[in-house]
């Protein structure tokens, strides 16, 4: 038998050890400049003289217990301070991470990107999602509705005089119908077909099932750490296979949008037979007003789809099913609620005629405060700042701060739950439903 030692010459050998070694030596030298950075960040940060819980561990602080996420963080309430840190985008940016994370998903839409990227797709997708184009969307939130509450009724007559329904089941199954329709006139009939799903939700199902998963120690290496990323991981295969699917399905839709604008072989602006977010936006992206080199590719295009179920899908399947939660505790608000609905003359109000209903408007805002769908969200200051207060806050030495000082790489989190709940804004009933 030839062994590999008969086969390869010994100063190959020699060789590929030095290369092994070097390789080696030169991913730990970089290892342990990252640890030396991230610890000189955390050691040297003006965030350390903050008043904070106190410290679980002296590497983790308390973020372990939020999300396992080792890093030091703003965490304000400050209503001054929010406003500055999202009216400034371009210092406050989503984190890397995340967007890497979420971008394998859904590719470059308007949730991932930044930027002048980011101006730009806003630009174009804006009167997509104006009142007036909502308006003409009522009829499906409406159709939706009945079909729910058919199905809920005859759940009931089946069962008797009471029912169990699982409610955020079928609102889930609901507002997957609604934004495959609004957003882009595909039938997910997933409240009519129950368990049988069509391909895009298969697809989409698949993306954020298995191949998404709970993001595992390696994926959050690979998602702090650009290097790792040639790392293959399990779940590479069917998130891509996932992603063929969703690209497919979505360029077929866009085509249809491109063809319900087109008359004659000419794009016509005033022809829209097919009123959805996807076209509406299509629509504004060939818009001869539109600078070329401001306009969207196909490709951004189509990330929209995967982009428009993430946000509308879960989001209003949640905020609905936490509003039929607090009414159930709410027997008087419940009542007063059923009343003006039962005034409206029709089971087919117009947007105009909802919008006119003042307690339903307040029901809705109140649910959201109380059971925020999104409880927060997080940035990261891609530029040295001054963080401006509404109240001076009071550092561990005792001295009094009316702004922050923020450094590149600071990482903030927006409390949207904290904040809907803060007893100084809405008062001491602030966790009551009223
Ligand atoms: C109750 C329902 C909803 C809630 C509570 C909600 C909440 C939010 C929040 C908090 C953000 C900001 C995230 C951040 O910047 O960190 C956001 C962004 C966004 N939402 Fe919603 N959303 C809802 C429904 C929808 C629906 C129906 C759509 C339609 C497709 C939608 C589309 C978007 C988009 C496109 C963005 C990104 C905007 C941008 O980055 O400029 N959302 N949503």
């Amino acid at each position: 038998m030839i062994t590999v030692a008969e086969l390869v010459s010994p100063e190959r050998l020699m060789m590929a050890r030095e290369l092994a070694t070097s390789l080696v030596a030169t991913f730990g030298a970089y290892g342990v400049y990252r640890l030396l950075c991230f610890f000189y960040g955390e050691w040297t940060s003006p965030l350390r003289d903050l008043p904070g819980p106190p410290n679980e561990s002296a590497v983790f602080g308390n973020l372990k217990m939020l999300w396992g996420a080792p890093s030091k963080k703003l965490y304000t309430t400050d209503c001054k301070a929010l406003n500055h840190i999202v009216m400034n985008s371009s210092v406050y940016q989503k984190p890397a991470p995340a967007r890497w994370f979420l971008s394998r998903l859904l590719g470059e839409g308007v949730l991932i990107v930044e930027g002048e990227t980011h101006k730009n797709q806003r630009k174009i997708m804006n009167p997509a999602f104006g009142a007036a184009q909502i308006r003409e969307l009522t009829e499906i939130f409406i159709d939706k509705s009945l079909e729910l509450r058919d199905a809920w009724t005859a759940e009931i007559s089946r069962e008797g005089e009471v029912a169990n329904v699982n409610a955020l089941a079928w609102l889930s199954r609901m507002t997957l119908d609604v934004i495959g329709l609004a957003g882009f006139n595909y039938k997910f009939n997933a409240l009519a077909d129950g368990e049988e799903r069509t391909e895009l939700s298969h697809a989409f199902a698949n993306l954020f099932g298995r191949a998404a998963g709970r993001p595992g120690p390696l994926m959050l290496m690979r998602a702090r750490f650009p290097l790792l990323r040639w790392i293959p991981a399990r779940s590479d295969a069917s998130r891509k296979q996932a992603r063929t699917s969703m690209v497919t399905i979505g360029k077929e839709l866009l085509q249809n949008s491109k063809d319900s604008l087109v008359k004659d072989g000419k794009f016509e602006k005033s022809s829209l037979t097919n009123r959805n977010l996807l076209t509406l936006l299509v629509r504004a992206n060939m818009d001869t007003d539109i600078p070329e080199n401001q306009r969207m590719s196909d490709e951004e295009v189509l990330a929209q789809v995967p982009t428009f179920i993430v946000a509308g899908h879960e989001t209003t399947s949640t905020a609905t099913a936490w509003a039929l939660f607090a009414l159930s505790k709410a027997p008087e608000t419940q009542k007063k609620l059923r009343d003006e609905l039962l005034a409206v003359p029709n089971d087919n109000p117009s947007m105009d005629e909802l919008n006119s209903l003042p307690y339903l408007d307040a029901v809705v805002r109140e649910a959201l405060r109380l059971h925020a769908p999104v409880p927060n969200s997080s940035r990261v200051a891609v530029k040295d700042d001054v963080l401006p207060l509404a109240k001076p806050v009071v550092d561990r030495y005792g001295k009094s701060h009316d702004s922050i000082l923020i450094r590149k790489g600071d990482e903030l989190l927006i409390p949207i739950m904290v904040i809907n709940h803060d007893k100084t804004i809405w008062g001491e009933d602030s966790h009551e439903f009223k």
